[in-house]
């Protein structure tokens, strides 16, 4: 076949792709509508279904949009970078009026940005902030920063740290290293328990040396990963806790890690109500609660992910008819490129005592699933 058969070929498959592509999402997410007529379609680009929280998220979003009228393309990406961009690619040429994007890697999505931002579609960042590119126009997340204030000050107070106590053995994590936000709940924690610290009453036998909020990325465990979580403690309780040496409080940013830490400390013997150290998390995850309620988690900072929901949801609508979009806060998150007008939402504190209160009657978890 000559060259320019090969190439016409190559053209009319791309031009074939294109319009099959568009011609099967349409039936995907838009039920034979010609493509711009009719309700928006909104995509919904979720990072992993391998962490609780995001199912959550995903469903309660694409069931408000749905019932408001919406076309919805609600998409999981397995934590992996170039599928979330595929994506996203997709809702782009689906003709999506506005993506919602909870990302997985926030510095990787400049180039598809363009692309929406070209389409003049408008950009929700979800949860998590995308950095270095304009092309985000609204931010709905939790109070990041004050989710690590809450573990760093339940630490504090139940450790007796403001009355002088101490000194106590204490490892810290942080998160996965492609993640705005966990250097936000790092920077809230450390910036309450490092005064400690410099004062000796909180010593670190793992040696990590945490001068500053930005040295988080030396205690992260990448993809949010309970077994990474797991591996390192192991490590540590192996090299550093032997002649019965006793870890005394562990900062856990969220569930999942906790999940993992708990895990390698039942393997190393630790006993709740006898030895199990403090221990931190975040998300009300139900294994989690379970091990709150069997005293092998202090507590977890809950955050209502329906109300977060509700609040892009209510983005989405104000966008669609060209109304204000509602924002509390103009000033905090800088994505590198400009200041992304925000709305954040309160984190709570969550501990054995108002696990009933606070995550069954509220309807977040179920008391059946709790053993309740
Ligand atoms: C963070 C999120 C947390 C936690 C973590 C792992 O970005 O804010 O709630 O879930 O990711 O998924």
């Amino acid at each position: 076949m000559s060259k320019t058969l090969r190439v016409l070929a190559a053209a009319a498959m791309a031009a074939l792709l294109t319009t099959t592509t568009a011609a099967c999402s349409k039936t995907r997410s838009t039920d034979n509508a010609p493509a711009d007529s009719g309700p928006a379609l909104v995509g919904i680009a979720m990072p992993t279904r391998s962490l609780e929280r995001w199912n959550n998220d995903g469903a309660h979003l694409e069931d408000l949009l749905k019932k408001a009228g919406y076309k919805t393309s609600l998409q999981y990406a397995d934590n992996k970078v170039d599928q979330q961009i595929t994506q996203l690619q997709n809702m782009i040429n689906d003709k999506a009026k506005i993506l919602v994007i909870a990302s997985i890697d926030g510095t990787a999505l400049a180039p598809v940005l363009q692309t929406a931002a070209d389409k003049k579609i408008k950009v929700i960042a979800y949860d998590r902030l995308i950095n270095s590119t304009p092309n985000v126009d609204y931010y709905a997340t939790f109070d990041n920063y004050k989710v690590g204030q809450l573990q760093g000050q339940f630490i504090v107070s139940k450790l007796g740290l403001d009355q002088g106590k101490g000194p106590f053995n204490l490892e810290p994590f942080a998160g996965s290293s492609d993640d705005n936000n966990a250097k936000f709940f790092f920077a809230g924690a450390w910036d309450v328990l490092k005064q400690y610290v410099d004062s000796g009453k909180l010593v670190i036998p793992s040696g990590k040396k945490l001068p500053n909020d930005d040295a988080w990325k030396t205690v992260s465990i990448n993809g949010w990963k309970s077994e990474g979580a797991q591996a390192e403690m192991d490590n540590r309780l192996n090299s550093f806790y032997t002649g019965g040496k006793k870890v005394d409080v562990v900062l856990s940013p969220n569930d999942s890690l906790a999940l993992g830490i708990a895990q390698s400390l039942d393997s190393h013997g630790y006993k709740p109500g006898a030895d199990w150290p403090i221990l931190t998390g975040q998300d009300g995850d139900l294994a989690n609660t379970k091990n709150i309620l069997a005293g092998k988690q202090s507590m977890t900072v809950w955050k209502d992910t329906r109300t977060l929901g509700d609040q892009v949801a209510k983005m989405v609508d104000a966008i669609t008819k060209g109304t204000a979009v509602e924002t509390n806060d103009t000033k905090t998150y800088n994505n590198g490129v400009k200041v992304v007008p925000s709305y954040l939402l309160p984190p709570v504190v969550v501990t054995k005592d108002d696990v009933k209160s606070k995550l069954v009657d509220s309807g977040f978890l179920k008391a059946s699933d709790l053993g309740l």
